[in-house]
């Protein structure tokens, strides 16, 4: 059976890690239950000049080489650096047949299948993760559809990963990372290393995407690990 994946973007810095990520569980042959809240939109826009409708929400805006043209794009600007062009943006050659699927959910949809534990899904990812939804998220707080699949995953005690950015970190801030920590999520900082070798921007992006793909048990060549 295909692996089934919900993957929440929030208003944090780092829309591009969302992005990849996408491409990445994509092309790994897994499907993806997406929410996306009125503030990563914004956050979409400002970075990478993507415009995502939330209301009529089509894949292409966000899965490069899905049929849309967002050469304009920054996204598509940091790729040429990195020498990907839209054709091949799935660089990392999967073997895994079919690509997965996007299930798109309106982040005010309480009826959407992630908003009930008997949904049986093989993780969260949030990602990027405002402060805002990881203090929500911490506090048993639902107010949008992110948050309530986030309540799910830890009262189901199935994986769930946040990725916040933020720097500098307030006592506040770290307070709510250890307690999502203590109550089973995985803290994935969208923290890059340097040591991979990095030349580009992708590299960077790729170091924090592989990580999550680690802890989702998804095979990757993403990045050179140490001691090979
Ligand atoms: C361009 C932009 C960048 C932002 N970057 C961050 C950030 O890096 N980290 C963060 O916690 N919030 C950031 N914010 C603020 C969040 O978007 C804001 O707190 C919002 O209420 C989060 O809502 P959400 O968690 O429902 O998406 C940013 C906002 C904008 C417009």
């Amino acid at each position: 059976m295909k692996r089934k994946i919900v993957v929440g973007m929030t208003g944090a810095s780092g829309s591009i890690y969302a992005v990849r990520l996408l491409e990445v569980l994509n092309a790994a042959g897994i499907d993806v239950h997406l929410s996306i809240t009125s503030s990563a939109q914004l956050v979409l826009k400002q970075e990478l000049e993507l415009s995502v409708d939330l209301d009529d929400f089509q894949v292409s805006s966000l899965l490069l080489g899905d049929g849309v043209d967002t050469s304009d794009s920054k996204l598509s600007m940091m790729r040429q650096q990195a020498g990907i062009s839209s054709e091949d943006s799935n660089v990392l050659a999967f073997n895994v047949g079919e690509p997965g699927k996007v299930i798109y959910h309106h982040y005010e949809d309480y009826t959407s299948p992630i908003a009930s534990g008997s949904f049986l899904t093989d993780g969260m990812v949030i990602c990027p993760c405002s402060g805002g939804s990881l203090a929500a998220i911490v506090n048993t707080l639902s107010g949008n559809l992110v948050q309530r699949a986030a309540q799910v995953h830890l009262k189901e005690r199935r994986k769930l990963i946040v990725v916040p950015r933020e720097t500098p970190l307030s006592t506040l801030q770290l307070e709510c990372m250890k307690r999502a920590s203590e109550a089973g999520a995985v803290v994935l900082p969208a923290a890059p290393g340097f040591y991979h070798g990095v030349k580009t921007i992708q590299d960077l992006v790729d170091f924090v995407v592989g990580r999550i793909c680690d802890h989702l048990d998804i095979e990757h060549n993403l990045i050179r690990r140490w001691g090979t």
